[in-house]
């Protein structure tokens, strides 16, 4: 048996999916199932003075209307409803009080025997509110700003900028060379397939199943009972499979509170499922108005980095994320300092989005990379190699590993970079500007602790478990790769369980902490199987394994063998069988092994290519080749996979995403995809995946994660090669046609 880490291996969910069997959280179906449908607000601020609901509940198959005059009672206290990674502040209340946070907020659930009737009733209720004022505007609320608040605990304290160091103001002002630029990102909207839902199965006993969509089926069970105050066994969460995720389904959705009050009220099995509109209250990424300005030496050295930002933010939570200490980490520079501050705006919380922080801070940093680059007249490849930074310089540390010019030099090499013009306008084809740009990535290696149970059969059948989620990047493929090399068996002798709150405890899937996560934890808890099997073997009479230790023994082809002489073996079927025993069975927690000496990061190096339609500013990515050091890949097709959907994304980035507020009724102008715009199989090109070899120790397969990295750069690449081809330089995203024709 070949090992099956680092190969290709195809999804082992993936026949699942494509042939329909994969459910999602709204597809199970149960006799009776009641719809939910959920009504909104048309105001942005004030207070609901009345809700008619008596034309709605006038319709057949209507069975109730819930708003917050009428729901069970739910607890009073903000930390009721506080989830596993609920920033500072007073979290939202689904249907709780007549006050209006937030244009779209849900206030009411309608319940009906069929969608379609619980839909049309929904459009029926009428709601008079009393209005107060809004603001949605960030640059309204600049002059308003607030310090992101003060961390309760280590782990809140790394979303704080870090500490300045050495004297920026002056060594900026001594500078040979200054860049100064202002970048902005707009807010943007996940906008994953799958519609948020939750199936709420009201079982006979009372006990609730509820199938939901989440990232983290144990942070929403144990919202869940905080909520409506139940106990652990009385619900369960479940999420075994998933249309996309991105960060927006880090917290509960409110599509869960609802579903589970209108089955508790009524007894019965509930569906509710948001619309694509609907979702846009969800969360998105805040958009962010950042100052950087870089002070070099004429030789292409970095003096110093100042970088600030504003973000947005709601009025009741403080959502923020170390937005402005990528600059100082990524490069070196003796001098630097950072501010954040918050703009707390009538909008729901914004939320973690793929790579959030960095996404937006990498796009801003490496714009003005690229604009020092020009003021030096030096390559921007060369310039990013003359500041490149051995040294984690916030806690001036190594990495664990930094492969970040490997990246540099395949990826240049994939692209052809030395034939580049430096010019802009230089390069043409046609009637287009051909314009090539380049960016760096970096983004966190993180771990969690986790827990893993294995169950291994006589039959030599294994089953993984843990609460993880698959949010559709692959973990069930990656699992059964792990699970299969450390217990020596087929790949198609493992299965997988996970997405379910019954089983061993994970955190949310996010962060791209997961793959390091869980397979760390799969190898720990095989280990335990094979000590417990070599103890069966040892008891073995005259057995060939007597006198070994467990690190001698290995599990290989169905057999626990001697790693110093193959001939020492026993068959684990045979071992079983005598022992009396029909399964052996293991739980094991495994934390991080976190070496603070040691920083961990994800690399890449993204080169872009544009051609551009000189009279209509039509911008095409006609290439991009992003080499990325992220460890140990554990599956080169999902991992690729990963990379490539992180890359388009960077596309949608640069050239289509924006949300839109119309800030006079403080509504989204743009909640569906029609309007809302990612990039399409037209938009879409010719784009390379390299993964170059890096070794890593910070966990013991050397795994980084690659769930993030892929966008981080993405679009600086392409705005660097729009100001390459055209000689206009867009700091404010997205790069549309109209921003080229001034
Ligand atoms: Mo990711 S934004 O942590 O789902």
């Amino acid at each position: 048996m070949a090992p099956y880490i680092g190969t290709a291996q195809s999804r082992v969910d993936g026949i699942a999916k494509v042939t329909g069997a994969a459910k999602y959280a709204a597809d199970h179906n149960v006799a009776g199932l009641l719809h939910g449908s959920v009504v909104c607000s048309t105001i942005t601020k004030g207070r609901i003075r009345r809700i008619d609901a008596s034309a709605a509940m006038a319709l057949n198959g209507v069975l109730a209307v819930l708003t917050h005059d009428n729901r069970p009672p739910m607890p009073d206290n903000d930390e009721a409803y506080k989830d596993d990674t609920a920033p500072a502040g007073s979290p939202f209340r689904p249907l709780y009080d007549d006050r209006i946070l937030f244009n779209g907020q849900p206030i009411a659930l309608v319940v009906a025997e069929t969608s379609e009737i619980a839909r049309f009733a929904a459009s029926l209720i009428q709601a008079d509110y009393d209005q107060a004022p809004h603001v949605t505007d960030i640059r309204r609320r600049l002059d308003q700003s607030v310090p992101p608040p003060q961390a309760k605990d280590p782990l809140d304290a790394v979303f704080l900028p870090p500490k300045p160091r050495g004297t920026p103001d002056r060594a900026l002002a001594a500078a040979a060379v200054r860049h100064e630029g202002e970048y902005y990102v707009p807010i943007e909207h996940h906008n994953p397939m799958e519609l948020f839902g939750s199936t709420v199965i009201f079982e006979s006993d009372g006990r609730l199943t509820v199938y939901d969509k989440t990232q983290g089926v144990q942070a929403v069970h144990k919202y869940l009972c905080s909520v409506f105050s139940l106990r652990p066994e009385e619900i369960r969460v479940l999420s075994p499979f998933m249309g996309g995720g991105f960060g927006v389904a880090l917290r509960p959705g409110f599509q869960a509170v609802l579903a589970v009050l209108a089955a508790r009220a009524l007894k019965r099995s509930v569906r509710v499922v948001l619309t694509r509109p609907q979702m846009y209250v969800l969360g998105y990424r805040p958009a962010m108005i950042q100052h950087i300005a870089l002070g070099a030496n004429t030789d292409g050295t970095l003096e110093a980095i100042a970088h600030d930002a504003v973000t947005v933010t709601s009025q009741y939570e403080d959502y923020h994320r170390q937005e402005t200490g990528w600059s100082g980490l990524l490069y070196k520079s003796a001098h630097a300092k950072y501010e954040h501050r918050l703009a707390k705006l009538d909008l729901a919380t914004s939320c973690d989005m793929r790579a959030p922080s960095a996404a937006s801070a990498v796009f801003a940093l490496e714009s003005a990379m690229d604009e020092l680059a020009v003021a030096l007249k030096l390559d921007p490849l060369e310039l990013r190699l003359r500041c490149y930074s051995e040294r984690d310089q916030h806690e001036d540390r190594a990495y664990s590993s930094k492969a970040l010019r490997d990246c540099y030099r395949q990826a240049a090499e994939a692209f052809g970079w030395h034939k580049r013009s430096a010019a802009p306008r230089s390069m043409r084809e046609g009637s287009d500007l051909v314009g090539w740009g380049m960016a760096t990535g970096v983004w966190e290696a993180l771990q969690v602790p986790i827990t893993v149970r294995i169950v291994l059969t006589a039959n030599g059948h294994a089953e993984v478990a843990c609460a993880t989620s698959d949010i559709g990047t692959g973990t069930y493929t990656i699992m059964a790769q792990v699970a299969a090399d450390a217990l020596g068996l087929p790949i198609d002798n493992v299965s997988v369980k996970l997405g379910d709150s019954s089983l061993p405890q994970s955190p949310v899937e996010g962060g791209s902490w997961i793959a390091a996560s869980v397979s760390n934890g799969i190898v720990t808890t095989a280990e335990a199987i094979r000590d417990e099997l070599l103890h069966l073997a040892r008891q073995m009479p005259n057995s060939a394994l007597a006198d070994a230790m467990p690190a001698d023994v290995a599990l290989s082809e169905g057999k626990l063998v001697s790693r110093r002489d193959a001939k020492r073996a026993v068959l684990i079927a045979d071992l079983m069988r005598q022992s009396g025993v029909d399964r052996v069975s293991q739980e094991k927690t495994t934390n991080p092994n976190h070496d603070a000496t040691r920083a961990n990061n994800a690399h890449a190096a993204h080169f872009a290519e544009v051609k551009v339609d000189e009279q209509l500013g039509i911008i095409r990515v006609t290439r991009i080749v992003s080499a990325v050091a992220a460890g140990r890949i554990l599956n080169t097709k999902t991992a690729s996979s990963q990379i490539l959907g992180g890359v388009v994304w960077g596309i949608g980035m640069a050239l289509h995403e924006e949300t839109h507020v119309d800030h006079a009724f403080g509504r989204i102008m743009n909640a569906n995809i029609a309007e809302y715009h990612v990039p399409v199989n037209a938009d879409v090109h010719d784009i390379k995946v390299i993964f170059v070899d890096e070794p890593d120790s910070s966990n013991p397969l050397g795994i980084k994660g690659v769930g993030e990295i892929g966008i981080v750069g993405v679009a600086a690449a392409i705005a660097n090669a729009v100001h390459h081809a055209t000689g206009t330089r867009v700091r404010d995203l997205p790069i549309t046609l109209d921003k080229l024709q001034r």
